[in-house]
């Protein structure tokens, strides 16, 4: 990649660029901590910023804030990090702390993941970034790309189950053939949810421009995305129901509900994805549905059949009742079934919440001579700690890393094209288009604002 254009690019727009950012993370002595810089601040930021101080306390140092709404973010920053030197522009923290900066950890609104990451590789950093890992499919495929490229930079993804004992449970019990083939998989989550504070509708469509208050800066929040006027609907949290910055619930927590299932039965490069019913009001390729329910079909592999999986979101039952689901139970509007031609695997809606065999007598039995524990667990279940250890050498990659993040993601945003398109799509994995609907192309990869472009690995 070309270093110097890129300095360019960010001398262009970001003001007082001071020193070239590339510098590669230094090498260190084991007990030197790992300086984390973070992008996004004021909303679930807090929850890395408390992920990390908690479980890693003796290993990182905050080394520098970024958030574009200096009010939203006051009280995180306060709490967390009052003496770290704050920016608003992540460009110029990179350029001016470039030094002092080994990692960056990423929770801004799902459409500028992709650039804030790529740059901070392109600047030598080790990165985490909220779920899903970005906002299209070209976007994850050129994070999974940039993973192998820089080599040595170590990435995560956070969606937080994938490092728990739980989800190894799963695959461990999986794995030991009890349940028989999996072929079919129903993933579902309850809401949108219009009344809590992530979701909103406005009272008609299309609706007027506001003020951009003095404390947010908008045109860094649009960053490469596609620039809209201000409108308080969208920030913060809310631009969750727009498809032009978020991914809806699919997007939101096929990550966490759909995790096990995509790992466990290695679920890729599906041959189809298909609405198969949905409720909107607004137009549904702007605004995300108030139900819905979505169907992938996965080929065959070595080993496991054609499987195929169902997303449902808006509170709607799974349309199969698993073969030997208790007698008498409702079924769930929430959580995961991967059906066996012997058995079920059921959990919530984190592959860690309730993992079980659904059939109460089978799973009483089942736990009396459980499978033997194969594969190495997290220290603490903490993705934080598997990502610092990873950093300083003392653990392996992390599981959910930008290869396996991509892999995932890229199910949930293809679902996401079913959504927000409607009709069957014919995928095309190898090529990255769908074979019959060409038109979806410029959703596939999206255009890149003027200014904020990326350069392809
Ligand atoms: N892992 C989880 O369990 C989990 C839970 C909730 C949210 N998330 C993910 O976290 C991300 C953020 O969600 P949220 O609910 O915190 O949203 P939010 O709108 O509440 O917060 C986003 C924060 O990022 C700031 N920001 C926006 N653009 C920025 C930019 N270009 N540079 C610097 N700061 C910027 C905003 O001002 C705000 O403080 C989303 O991708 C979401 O899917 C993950």
């Amino acid at each position: 990649m070309d270093r110097r254009k890129f300095i360019k690019s960010v001398a262009a727009s970001a003001a007082a660029v001071s020193m070239p950012c590339f510098s590669i993370a230094k090498s260190r002595n084991a007990n030197e901590k790992i300086n984390v810089a973070f992008v996004g601040v004021g909303g679930i930021g807090a929850m890395s910023l408390g992920g990390l101080k908690n479980d890693c306390a003796d290993s990182v140092n905050f080394a520098a804030l970024c958030d574009v709404d200096t009010k939203y973010s006051a009280g995180n920053v306060k709490k967390f990090a009052p003496d770290a030197p704050f920016f608003t522009d992540y460009r110029q923290m990179l350029d001016k702390m470039g030094k002092d900066i080994d990692a960056v950890c990423v929770s801004t609104p799902d459409h500028s993941h992709f650039k804030i990451a790529m740059d901070a590789m392109e600047c030598g950093k080790h990165v985490a970034v909220q779920k899903p890992l970005a906002h299209n499919v070209w976007q994850v495929r050129q994070l999974a790309k940039a993973r192998k490229y820089y080599g040595k930079q170590q990435t995560v993804m956070m969606n937080q189950g994938h490092a728990t004992d739980q989800i190894r449970l799963l695959k461990e019990w999986a794995d030991s053939g009890v349940c028989g083939d999996f072929s079919e998989v129903h993933v579902m989550c309850g809401g949108p949810n219009w009344k809590s504070i992530y979701f909103k509708k406005p009272a008609s469509y299309p609706f007027g421009k506001e003020d951009v208050p003095s404390n947010l800066s908008w045109d860094l929040w649009i960053n490469q995305g596609k620039f809209t006027d201000y409108n308080s609907i969208y920030h913060p949290l809310t631009w969750r129901s727009f498809w032009d910055y978020g991914t809806g619930m699919l997007g939101d927590w096929f990550c966490h509900t759909g995790d096990a299932p995509v790992w466990i039965l290695d679920l890729k490069d599906p041959v189809s994805v298909e609405l198969v019913s949905a409720k909107t009001n607004f137009d549904p390729k702007v605004f995300i549905p108030d139900s819905s329910i979505v169907k992938w079909t996965f080929p065959k592999t070595d080993k496991r059949p054609e499987c195929v999986m169902y997303w449902y979101d808006g509170g709607q039952e799974p349309l199969t009742r698993p073969h030997d689901f208790d007698e008498g139970r409702k079924l769930p509007t929430a959580g995961m079934f991967m059906i066996g031609s012997k058995h079920t695997i059921e959990t919530g809606v984190r592959p860690n919440f309730n993992p079980c065999m659904t059939n109460t007598a089978f799973f009483k039995e089942f736990k009396r001579n459980m499978p033997p524990k194969t594969i190495p667990r997290i220290p603490r279940g903490s993705l934080y700690r598997e990502w610092i250890d990873a950093i300083k050498g003392d653990g392996p990659e992390c599981g959910s890393n930008f290869g396996y993040a991509a892999q995932l993601t890229e199910v949930a945003l293809l679902g996401c094209l079913a959504q927000r398109f409607g009709g069957k799509i014919e995928w095309d994995a190898e090529n990255m288009s769908a074979k019959n609907r060409s038109e979806l192309n410029a959703f596939i990869k999206e255009p890149e604002r003027s200014g904020w472009e990326s350069k392809a690995i």
